[in-house]
């Protein structure tokens, strides 16, 4: 599938997401936004904000979504998502979005939808009687892809039952009704998952992360944090990078040098505090874009919203289309709407 847009040919489209939670960190970084800024290249993109997702478990705190919005917003600028070049969308401003859902929750099994381990997880952590919605949320996931007809999906590892159950919802449908939707492709990550600068699961409520808005202090404390080789005492002492945190964040972000901080460290010629010094200096270079971004934007927020609002009226467009045509072949009455 070929089409040209903004004057550019593309290879087909994408779309992918976050959810609204907090400003992006580092784990966003590798797992997701250096491919997302690379594929606007090749693919017409459409990067979604998915406030409505947020709601599946977070509804209780109504202040919060609008603010976290725009930390992603900024965090996106600064990872180079171009809102010129791909489409920004907000879900809950594309209502279409919510209607396909419900229409595609039609061909989704109670039993399928609870055997998603992303729920199976959610509803261990919670320790609360889940919700319809948190069930169902893999069902709106698939109404964001679905609703773009896009081919491509790229995500980290964690959203692949999701986009399986995507893919089984499209052939689903595609064999009641005709082909209508293109079965989406999940792209990777090539880059191994990041763990948090104490050596766990990096995730925002253990406070191991660190922001993409962090400054060159606040990365230097957390590096200097992180934990080495605990067999090596002295700097001359030779260190075994494979067990090292800061050596895998070298792998990560300093892939010019890796090999030559491997080689000093296992001869024992660098001790761990230059060596973790070093690193937050290439890791402040790294991501200075992002606290350039929050300096631009600073005071801006209505072009902001702007920005989205424009991204979202445009992904409409093509939503409304897919609608008309899932309605029809559903079998529903659709009277051309006017508003
Ligand atoms: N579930 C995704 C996450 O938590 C966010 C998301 C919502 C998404 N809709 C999407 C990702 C559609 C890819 C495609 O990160
Ligand atoms: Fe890790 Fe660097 Fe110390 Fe080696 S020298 S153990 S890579 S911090």
């Amino acid at each position: 599938m070929k089409e040209v847009l903004y004057g550019v040919e593309k290879v087909g489209r994408i779309l992918t997401g976050h959810r609204p939670t907090g400003p992006r960190h580092l784990g966003h970084l590798v797992g997701t936004l250096n491919t997302w800024a690379r594929l606007q290249d090749e693919y017409d993109c459409f990067f979604l904000v998915a406030d409505l997702h947020v709601l599946t478990t977070d509804y209780t705190h109504p202040q919060r979504i609008r603010e976290n919005i725009l930390a992603v917003l900024l965090d996106w600028l600064g990872a180079g998502l171009d809102p010129e070049r791909s489409t920004f969308v907000l879900q809950s401003a594309v209502p279409e979005h919510a209607e396909l859902s419900v229409l595609l929750a039609m061909l989704v099994t109670v039993a399928r939808a609870a055997r998603n381990p992303t729920y199976k997880e959610q509803v261990r952590e919670l320790g609360l009687s889940p919700s319809v919605g948190l069930l169902a949320y893999p069902v709106l996931q698939a109404a964001d892809i679905l609703v773009y007809k896009a081919d491509a999906v790229p995500v980290g590892q964690d959203q692949l039952p999701h986009l399986e159950i995507t893919r089984e919802i499209a052939r689903a449908f595609n064999r009641l009704y005709g082909t209508t939707f293109p079965e989406p492709q999940p792209i990777l990550s090539a880059v191994p998952r990041l763990a948090g600068t104490d050596g766990r699961t990096m995730h925002t409520s253990y406070g191991n992360t660190i922001p993409l808005s962090a400054d060159p202090e606040e990365i230097e404390r957390k590096v200097l944090a992180m934990v080495t080789d605990p067999a090596r005492v002295h700097p001359s002492d030779r260190g075994h990078p494979e067990v090292c945190l800061a050596f895998a964040y070298h792998h990560a972000f300093n892939a010019g040098a890796v090999a030559a901080v491997e080689e000093r460290c296992r001869r024992g010629e660098i001790g761990c505090v230059p060596c973790k010094r070093g690193l937050a200096q290439v890791l402040a270079e790294r991501l200075q874009p992002f606290r350039r971004a929050r300096e631009e934007w600073q005071g801006r927020e209505g072009e902001l919203w702007e920005l989205l609002h424009v991204g979202s009226r445009r992904a409409r467009a093509l939503a409304r289309a897919t609608l008309a045509e899932v309605r029809t072949k559903m079998g529903l009455v659709s009277w051309e709407r006017r508003d």
